[in-house]
């Protein structure tokens, strides 16, 4: 069977309701669509967000923020049908390159504990754990922050 290709390109508005959606199916509610949307009112410089599409459709994204040399993962996410083919390391290593060509060096993000794909994802980049935001994501759901230099 040949092998899927799929292509990773910069997010566009028309791409909002598929993220928003892709997020929404993953059970997450940090993000909504008017959050994504609202995303593309911001500096170009300050904020980069891709998708990765297998014809044509969205199947998973990610974003990230750049200020002041410190960069934060805002979010990633891959569809269920997707995932473990590679796509979150391919957007979150793009990511990173936009970031360090803005003059980053200093990146953060933060992942709920437990979360043991997106650790081990964060892990595999170099991400280390450096504090625990209590309660962060709701009662009891707490934030790991993880920091990378480079
Ligand atoms: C975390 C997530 C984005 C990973 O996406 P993915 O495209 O499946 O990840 P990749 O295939 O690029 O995997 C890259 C690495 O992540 C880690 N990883 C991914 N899925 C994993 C799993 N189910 N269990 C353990 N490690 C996992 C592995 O280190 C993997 O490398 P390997 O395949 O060489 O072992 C995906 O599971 C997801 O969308 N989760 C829900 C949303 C979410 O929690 N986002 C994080 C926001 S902070």
């Amino acid at each position: 069977m040949e092998k899927p290709e799929y292509q990773i390109r910069e997010m566009l508005i028309g791409d909002v309701s598929a993220v928003a959606s892709i997020e929404s199916c993953l059970g997450r509610t940090n993000w909504n669509k008017q959050l994504f949307r609202g995303e593309f009112d911001l500096a170009p410089a300050l904020r980069y967000w891709l998708i990765a599409a297998l014809d044509n459709e969205c199947v998973g994204f990610g974003g990230i923020s750049y200020g002041a040399e410190e960069s934060h993962i805002l979010n990633v996410g891959v569809a269920i049908g997707h995932q473990r083919k590679g796509l979150a390391r391919l957007i979150l290593k793009q990511l990173l390159e936009w970031a360090a060509e803005q003059g980053a060096s200093t990146y953060f993000l933060d992942v709920e504990i437990g979360n043991t794909p997106a650790i081990s994802l964060y892990e595999s980049f170099g991400f280390e754990e450096i504090s625990v935001r209590a309660d962060y994501y709701g009662r009891g759901r707490d934030a790991l922050v993880m920091h990378l230099q480079r």
